[in-house]
């Protein structure tokens, strides 16, 4: 039996990757730590948080005798690390707290990796790290790193760490730097979600400068089975980037909202634009589909629906993740911008 220990994995991704490992990989022990901070949401996991092969945990992976003991307890192979501040915005705000969970927190679960001798580490980064694009040209695991935003500065300083416990001390471990992913469980702060729920509630959808910013989508099944394909195929030490090779504007992506849900172009307001905003990402992924062949199952055009019916299935799901502390949070973000 394959034994792992999944960090965020009540967060959007980690618990999509919870619930894809517990249905199609049987053989496998999912220990699943989490602090459950804003964006963790036990109700992401569904279905599965009482699963045999499932434990759940809250904590902190900054606690270093809680990650030691687990990984002991529950005899751990892997640990594949989701757990961070994950949104920019909020970095722009507030990046303390991205250098305390994304760097240190980092940091404490790579020396349990390499104090243990686990079979592998594998880091979730992201395509930011290697900073904007102009008009031309794909991000390629040797693009240099160069980030622009407080998130993107400590995920790229997470992923030097992980080099560097590779090449000082043979930590085997594997970065995945994937795009913008989009899917079911996102938490509506994130651009997809947050335009779904105010088209739903005839809100203005708040699109950042002049809306013609590219994101390349990848729709969040295919991020988690690009996971696990480097997980248990990859050697170890590689680097490999996950794309959708799906670009599009945010204009063309509210567009595509607003159509599907029948609300009014009208609905869109420009705002002040994000500080520093990346013009554009966009991933090549040949290496992951080349070595490990993965490939993406769907089109944007059948993820997308696929997510916006989701939300309108999970409107109990929506209402308790906008009631409270959202809503603070989105008058501190958007009222007078
Ligand atoms: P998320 O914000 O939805 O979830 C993060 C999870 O981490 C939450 O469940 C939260 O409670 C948990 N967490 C935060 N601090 C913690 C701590 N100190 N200890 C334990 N748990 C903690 O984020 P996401 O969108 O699911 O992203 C997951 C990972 O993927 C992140 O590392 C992010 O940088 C990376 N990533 C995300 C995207 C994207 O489009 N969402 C794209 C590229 C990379
Ligand atoms: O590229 C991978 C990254 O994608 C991940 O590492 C991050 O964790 C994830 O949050 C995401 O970052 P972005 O900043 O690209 O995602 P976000 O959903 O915040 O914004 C997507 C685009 O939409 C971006 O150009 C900003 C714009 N935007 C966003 C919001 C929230 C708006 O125009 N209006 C908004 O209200």
């Amino acid at each position: 039996m394959r034994r792992i220990l999944v960090t965020g994995g009540a967060g959007f991704i980690g618990a999509n990757f919870v619930r894809m490992v517990l249905s199609e990989h049987p053989d496998t022990l999912v220990v699943n730590l989490d602090k459950l901070t804003y964006a963790g949401n036990l109700e992401n996991l569904a279905g599965f948080t009482d699963h045999p092969n499932h434990v759940f945990v809250k904590g902190d992976i900054l606690d270093a005798k809680l990650v030691e003991q687990l990984v002991t307890d529950h005899n751990i192979d892997a640990i594949i690390n989701f757990a961070a501040e994950s949104h920019v915005d909020r970095s722009l705000v507030d990046p303390g707290v991205f250098i305390e969970t994304n760097v240190n927190g980092t940091l404490t679960l790579l020396k349990v990796a390499l104090e243990k001798k686990l079979e592998r580490y594998i880091q979730i980064s992201t395509d930011e790290v290697y900073g904007s694009l102009g008009p031309t040209g794909k991000f390629t695991e040797q693009t240099p790193v160069s980030p622009n935003s407080p998130y993107s500065a400590s995920k790229a300083a997470a992923d030097h760490l992980v080099r560097a416990f590779g090449h000082s001390w043979g930590l085997r471990y594997n970065i995945t730097r994937c795009s913008n992913n989009y899917g079911e469980y996102q938490f509506p702060e994130k651009m997809i979600p947050l335009m779904i729920n105010n088209a739903l509630n005839d809100k203005p959808l708040p699109v950042y400068g002049d809306g013609l910013y590219v994101r390349d989508w990848l729709y969040i099944y295919d991020h988690c089975t690009a996971i696990w394909k480097v997980l248990t195929e990859a050697r170890p030490g590689e680097i490999y980037n996950i794309g959708g090779n799906n670009e599009k504007t945010n204009l063309e992506v509210v567009g595509l909202i607003l159509d599907r849900l029948g609300k009014p172009k009208e609905l869109i307001r420009h705002v002040t634009d994000r500080p520093g905003h990346d013009r554009r990402y966009a991933i090549d992924s040949s290496k992951i589909m080349n070595e490990l062949k993965w490939r993406p199952s769907v089109t944007f055009e059948v993820g997308i629906n696929r997510t916006i019916d989701w939300y309108l299935a999970n409107e109990t799901w929506l209402r308790h993740v906008v009631s409270g502390e959202y809503q603070q949070y989105y008058a501190s973000m958007y009222h007078n911008r």
